[in-house]
């Protein structure tokens, strides 16, 4: 059956005020106080604005918030499975208040909307993961989001629009709602199947777009997030010349290529369902909701946090109240003999068949290790190694961590020199005495301080890792859930090397080079790392050293050897 293309709430919105209104409201923000918006703030209200979320009139308020959480529904009884909330800090929520209008800006300070306040509540955060997640586990990366990155209250009122986010690359890959359907329209596409994806288009994928437009007797939408979705997924830009590649192997003007700025939550079913109605905002009358759609994430124990189908079944049960044909798919393999995709369920008898998780061939990707060529295209396979370019060519840090005087920064300073000598790649070295001179002087040693001392050394090392030098750290960096933090942001662009320095306490102590353990043990000194406060030692180390009976030259050695050994230099 065909269902009209309808918004979802029957209006498509859109919150962007005219000219001469922005005029006053530009005036009037003068006296406004302000609001900075994060990249997943900035993506929601862009959706907002251009009416991708209709029918929301602006950020939720605690009444269509509770609704949500407790029915999927709004309010005035619309099916709307997720939050869309702003989330501030405490100390920002005390200065707000009910019937105040404040100035949304960018992080450059551009104002993009005023924000007329209805409410101000704490977020009831573990209902929140419950409701939309199915779990409080914060392995999984919206739990984590919530918890720990969330601001502790939400605002919520209706929004004017004074402009649409800023957006410089791929600006004709980006269309409003309104530009989309106008496009369809124009086109003559009655039927369209949207496909959202969050990586790049491999024969799988393809293959399955193509069955999906055959049974629908439909054009296609490839409308993939510009945005990143969680740690590890491959940068947008690198996607995008994906994409572009493979267009190329679909029938001509059959498919539209468009971007979708949203942040994804990974939060699977419900998750499946949320990008079904914002397809439906854009357009489309079908849309695919693939095995593990939007919930490709792990426990600490590596279970998937949802089953393969779940979200396809649970998106599918609401199509008749959505108006939309969801077509769900199931895992899709390749069969050797025949040389074709097919879903696992259809293959011939007796046939091989081949298949790469997501996680394999991100490792491929990363280790420079070839992908077969039944997997993906060759001009993707092309792109994707320009993106990453074998280990001897990519960034990495070596993240030396310890307790004072376990050796770390005579290990660094060897290293250094080591690899100045070897040239190839800029080389900097980041020992914790040098950032506390430059980066850190203001901090003291608690552990708000260390953490914040500690991602400074992973952001700059990050910025060198990403332009493919080496970055050589060597700081206590005492907390195990700060040097994780470190690593998932380091390793998007290159490798990310712990070096647990593990001398043990006495060695330290009786070393004591800078005196600094007698001051401690004679409560001199208070919070001295191993006296008097945590060290947490890892876990998973790359290389562990202790250098009690080893030479700097020595340690420094073990150290090249795996680099060796893993291919980050030759
Ligand atoms: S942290 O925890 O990573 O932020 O510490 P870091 O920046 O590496 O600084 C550690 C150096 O500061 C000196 N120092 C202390 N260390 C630990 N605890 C306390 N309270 C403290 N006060 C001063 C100490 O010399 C450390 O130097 P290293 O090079 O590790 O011996």
């Amino acid at each position: 059956m065909d269902f009209p293309c309808l918004p979802h709430g029957g209006e498509l919105l859109d919150l962007v005020v005219d000219e001469e209104r922005a005029r006053v409201l530009r005036t009037l923000a003068r006296d406004l106080r302000s609001i900075t918006l994060s990249r997943r703030q900035a993506s929601d209200l862009e959706l907002l604005l251009n009416g991708a979320y209709s029918p929301l009139r602006g950020f939720m308020c605690s009444a269509d918030y509770e609704s949500v959480l407790d029915r999927m529904r709004l309010q005035d009884g619309t099916l709307w499975p997720m939050p869309v909330c702003l989330d501030v800090s405490e100390a920002e929520a005390r200065g707000l208040e009910a019937g105040q209008s404040v100035a949304l800006r960018d992080s450059e300070g551009f104002m993009l909307a005023v924000l007329h306040l209805e409410d101000i509540w704490p977020a009831d955060k573990k209902e929140e993961a419950r409701s939309v997640y199915g779990t409080r586990d914060v392995h999984h990366p919206g739990v984590d989001y919530l918890f720990n990155h969330s601001g502790s209250h939400y605002v919520g009122g209706t929004l004017e629009g004074v402009q649409l986010p800023l957006h410089s690359a791929f600006k004709r890959l980006r269309h409003t709602p309104a530009e989309m359907r106008r496009l369809f329209k124009k086109l003559g596409w009655r039927r369209v199947v949207g496909f959202h994806t969050r990586n790049p288009l491999h024969r799988a994928q393809f293959e399955m777009t193509l069955r999906a437009m055959a049974e629908a007797k439909a054009n296609l939408l490839l409308h993939p997030v510009a945005h990143r979705a969680k740690p590890g997924d491959i940068d947008y830009y690198t996607r995008i010349h994906c994409y572009l590649a493979a267009s190329k192997h679909y029938p001509p003007n059959m498919m539209l290529l468009s971007l979708l700025p949203l942040t994804m939550r990974m939060a699977g079913p419900k998750e499946a369902l949320w990008h079904a109605i914002i397809r439906k905002n854009y357009g489309c009358t079908h849309f695919i909701v693939g095995p593990s759609h939007a919930g490709h994430c792990r426990d600490g124990e590596g279970r998937p946090f949802y089953a393969p189908g779940e979200a396809g079944d649970f998106a599918a049960s609401h199509a008749q109240e959505l108006g939309m044909t969801v077509m769900p798919f199931e895992g899709w393999v390749y069969v050797v003999e025949e040389d074709v995709y097919t879903p696992a369920k259809e293959v011939p008898p007796q046939c091989t068949i081949r298949s790469l998780a997501d996680d394999e061939f991100h490792h491929k990707l990363r280790t420079s290790r070839r992908v077969p060529d039944w997997f993906t295209f060759p001009e993707v396979v092309e792109e994707l190694q320009q993106a990453y370019p074998p280990r001897h060519r990519q960034g990495f840090t070596i993240f030396c961590t310890g307790l004072s005087g376990a050796g770390k920064s005579t290990i660094a300073r060897v290293l250094y020199a080591r690899f100045l000598e070897m040239g190839g790649r800029p080389v900097t070295l980041l020992d914790g005495d040098i950032v506390r001179r430059n980066l850190s002087s203001e901090l003291g040693f608690s552990k708000e301080h260390r953490d914040v001392n500690v991602r400074r050394i992973g952001f700059v090392a990050s910025e060198i890792t990403k332009n493919r030098g080496i970055a050589i750290c060597a700081p206590i960096a005492p907390y195990a859930s700060t040097r994780r933090q470190i690593r998932q942001v380091i390793e998007q662009y290159g490798g990310f090397i712990e070096v647990h320095v593990a001398t043990p306490l006495e060695e330290c102590e009786r070393r004591d080079r800078k005196g600094l353990y007698a001051k401690a043990r004679a409560g001199l000194i208070k919070g001295f790392t191993g006296i008097d406060d945590p060290y947490e030692a890892p876990q998973a180390a790359e290389v562990f050293l202790d250098t009690t009976d080893l030479t700097p030259d020595e340690a420094a050695q073990e150290i090249l050897l795996y680099l060796e050994r893993e291919g980050y230099i030759k």
